[in-house]
C-alpha cells in the first residue's frame, strides 16, 4: 500500500452569542476584572442560551467545516465528538451530530479525555485515514461546560466557556497533514479536576445534588504546575517525533486555559509569544473547543497559511496531555459546493422519515413504535 498523509481540509466554529463580562461575575461571585485578568488573561466567555447544546453546537461547527472542505456528509466514514459536556452519558454527541448533518454513512462517537480530547481525537482519525481504514473524517470539540460550572465558586466560573469547533480530514498520498503525534495520561491526578458525581461510581441523588458534587471542582494551582510542566514537553515531542527541530515550527497554537500558562510553555521552548496563537481573554477556557477555535481564528485573520508547520498543544483533567504537529493544508480543489442550510433541510427530513418508519414498523409488529 503506499503512503497516505491525513490532511486537514475543513474548519469551522460555532460560538454562542450571549456575552458574560467579569464585570458581569462580579455581580455573582467575590470577584474583579482585574484579579481575574491579571490571573488568567481572559476577559470575557460565551454562554450558551437554553436552545443551544453541545450537538447542536458541535453540529453547526462540523456544517462549516464541511462548507470550507466542500464535502458532503454522506462522504464521511468518521465522526468523532471530543467533549467533557456530552448531551448524555449514552447515546453519544457524536450520534446526534450523525443525525442533525445527515452523515448517512460514518460511525460516530465520543471522545473523553477532557481539554485534551481535542488533540487525541485528531490523531486517531488521522491515524484511521493513514491506515487505509477511512477516507474522510470529521472532529468536532464541542461543550457547554457553563452547565457543569457551580456559579457560586469563584474558582471555577471565571474560567469556562462554550463553544464548538471542527475540522475535516482526508486522505491524499501528498506528503503533509498530520505529521507526528503525543498522546499521555496520568490518572493518579484525576482528583485535581473532577466533576464528582452523576456517573456510576457516585450516581445522581439529593445529596450529592444538594453538596454541589455535580459540578466542576479543581485544585487551580496543582493544574496550574502540571500544565506549565507538560505543555512544553508535548510540543518538544511531537516536533521530535516528526524528525523536526523547534525553527522549523510556524505556530504553536495551545489549549487556551490561562495566558500564565502559555507564556510559561512559550519561554520553556524559548519560542516567540508573537507566534503563540492566544484568543483566550474573548472565550475563556473552552475545553476541547479551544484549539479549534483559535485555529479559525488564525486562519480568519491570515495568520495561518498553507504549508505552514504548526503544533497544537493541550493539557487536562485525566490527567491527560498530548500534541499533534501538522503541516497545514487547507480545501482540496473541488468543484462541489456544499450548502449547509440544504445539508440541514435534507437531514431533518431523513431523520424525520426514519423515526416514522420506526414508529410504523414497531406498529406492524405489535410493539407499540415507541422506539
Ligand atoms: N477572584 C478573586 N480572588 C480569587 C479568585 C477569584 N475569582 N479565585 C481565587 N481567589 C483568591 C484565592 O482565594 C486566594 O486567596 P488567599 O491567598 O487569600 O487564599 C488567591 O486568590 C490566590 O489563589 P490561587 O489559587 O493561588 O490563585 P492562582 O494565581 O493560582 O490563580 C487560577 C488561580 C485558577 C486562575 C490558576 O491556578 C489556574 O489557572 N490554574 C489552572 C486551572 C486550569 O487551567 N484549569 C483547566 C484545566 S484544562
Amino acid at each position: 500500500m503506499s503512503p497516505r498523509y491525513a490532511h486537514i481540509t475543513g474548519w469551522g466554529m460555532a460560538i454562542p452569542e450571549k456575552i458574560v463580562t467579569n464585570h458581569d461575575l462580579e455581580k455573582m461571585v467575590d470577584t474583579n476584572d482585574e484579579w481575574i485578568i491579571s490571573r488568567t488573561g481572559i476577559r470575557e466567555r460565551r454562554i450558551a442560551s437554553d436552545g443551544q447544546s453541545t450537538a447542536t453546537l458541535a453540529a453547526e461547527a462540523g456544517l462549516r467545516a464541511l462548507e470550507v472542505a466542500n464535502l458532503r456528509p454522506a462522504d464521511l466514514d468518521l465522526i468523532i465528538v471530543s467533549t467533557s459536556s456530552p448531551e448524555y452519558l449514552f447515546p453519544a454527541t457524536a450520534c446526534l451530530v450523525q443525525d442533525q448533518i445527515g452523515a448517512v454513512k460514518a460511525g460516530a462517537f465520543d471522545l473523553s479525555a477532557a481539554c485534551t480530547g481535542f488533540v487525541y481525537a485528531l490523531n486517531l482519525a488521522a491515524q484511521a485515514i493513514r491506515s487505509h481504514s477511512i477516507e474522510n473524517a470529521l472532529v468536532i470539540g464541542s461543550e457547554t461546560l457553563s452547565r457543569l460550572v457551580n456559579w457560586k465558586d469563584r474558582n471555577t466560573c471565571i474560567l469556562f466557556g462554550d463553544g464548538a469547533g471542527a475540522f475535516v480530514l482526508q486522505a491524499s498520498e501528498e506528503v503533509g497533514g498530520v505529521l507526528s503525534a503525543v498522546m499521555r495520561s496520568d490518572g493518579s491526578g484525576g482528583e485535581l479536576l473532577v466533576v464528582p458525581a452523576g456517573g456510576s461510581r457516585h450516581l445522581t441523588s439529593l445529596q450529592t445534588v444538594y453538596e454541589g458534587q455535580h459540578y466542576i471542582q479543581m485544585n487551580g494551582r496543582e493544574v496550574f504546575r502540571f500544565a506549565t510542566r507538560v505543555m512544553s514537553q508535548a510540543t518538544q515531542e511531537a516536533v521530535a517525533a516528526a524528525n523536526l527541530k523547534m525553527e522549523d515550527i510556524q505556530w504553536i497554537i495551545p489549549h487556551q486555559a490561562n495566558q500564565r500558562i502559555i507564556e510559561a510553555a512559550a519561554r520553556n521552548l524559548e519560542f516567540p509569544m508573537e507566534r503563540v496563537i492566544v484568543n483566550l481573554d474573548r472565550y475563556g477556557n473552552t475545553s476541547t473547543a479551544s484549539i479549534p477555535l483559535a485555529v479559525c481564528e488564525a486562519i480568519q485573520d491570515g495568520r495561518l497559511k498553507p504549508g505552514d508547520r504548526v503544533v497544537m498543544v493541550a493539557f487536562g483533567a485525566g490527567l491527560t496531555w498530548g500534541s499533534v504537529l501538522t503541516q497545514w493544508t487547507g480545501p482540496f480543489p473541488t468543484r462541489r459546493k456544499v450548502r449547509p442550510k440544504r445539508v440541514r433541510f435534507w437531514a431533518r427530513l431523513r431523520s424525520l422519515l426514519r423515526r416514522l418508519r420506526r414508529r410504523l414498523d414497531g406498529l406492524l409488529w405489535g410493539r407499540g413504535g415507541t422506539a
